[in-house]
């Protein structure tokens, strides 16, 4: 199953929720594979401090196989592919969005009978560009992650309404609400998905566990019972 996550503006925490899902699934007995595909901003080979050699792009540049991008990360049925910074989008690699596609279908497909993956975690950039959308159509369902802020949420209606286009499942999460404001929050984000059409998959409130790792840390290993893991617990059920 491919799951890719998204988000217009950045700083709603796509890269932190795709590392500790990837860790929830993976400690539950799946096989995960993350793909770092942010690569205007990658940020998963510092989340789980892999020190990489070849990454996506070498990957996508056809300068070598997809088995020398995959870093296996410690005793978990966890892989994770990173990319390098790239002032480029991956879209720039190829002659037409269709050699694009095929190209992520080969990793993805490569990975997959080498590994034998359950589930494939795509962290994408924020923003409305050509990779992000690239994985949203190859993925089977999209989720976007959005703030209560209006500047997300009116960018969250049109990459809500992009991944309709493409015909790909979209659901709707926000993160970092205020957590003395939960009830609100609720009514208003089931107000805005009703009006969207769009699965909502709930809320993930503040946690100052998670801000105060400042990403050195992933609270899903060292802190499984903090309020933001037990919330992830709640969407993973649903999501998966
Ligand atoms: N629920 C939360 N509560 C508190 N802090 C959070 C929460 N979710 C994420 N964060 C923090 O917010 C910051 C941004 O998160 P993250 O890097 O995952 O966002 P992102 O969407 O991947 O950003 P970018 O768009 O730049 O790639 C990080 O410091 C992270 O620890
Ligand atoms: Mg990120």
């Amino acid at each position: 199953m491919l799951l890719s996550f998204h988000s217009y503006k950045g700083g709603t925490g796509k890269t932190t929720l795709v590392g500790n899902l990837g860790i929830l699934l993976a400690k539950n007995g799946q096989r995960v594979c993350i793909i770092d595909t942010d690569v205007s901003g990658p940020g998963i080979h510092s989340l789980f401090d892999i020190k990489y050699e070849k990454t996506l792009i070498d990957f996508l540049q056809d300068a070598c196989n997809a088995k020398d991008v995959v870093y296996e990360y410690g005793d978990l049925d966890l892989f994770i592919v990173p990319t390098r910074a790239c002032e480029e989008d991956i879209s720039t690699f190829f002659k037409t969005p269709q050699e694009a596609r095929s190209k992520m279908k080969e990793l993805i497909k490569s990975i997959k009978s080498e590994f034998h993956i359950d589930y494939f975690l795509f962290d994408c950039s924020p923003g409305i560009n050509k990779s992000s959308l690239l994985v949203m159509n190859i993925a089977d369902e999209a989720t976007i992650i959005s703030t209560i802020d209006v500047q997300d949420i009116r960018g969250t209606y049109i990459l809500s309404s992009m991944a309709d286009k493409l015909g790909t499942h979209a659901n709707l999460l926000f993160n970092r609400t205020p957590k003395d404001k939960q009830k609100e929050i609720g009514d208003v984000v089931k107000d805005f998905s009703d009006k969207l059409g769009t699965n909502l998959l709930g809320s993930i409130p503040f946690d100052e566990s998670v801000a105060r790792t400042w990403s050195r840390k992933i609270v899903m290993l060292d802190d499984p019972g903090c309020a933001y893991c037990v919330h992830l617990k709640d969407i993973a059920d649903k999501l998966v």
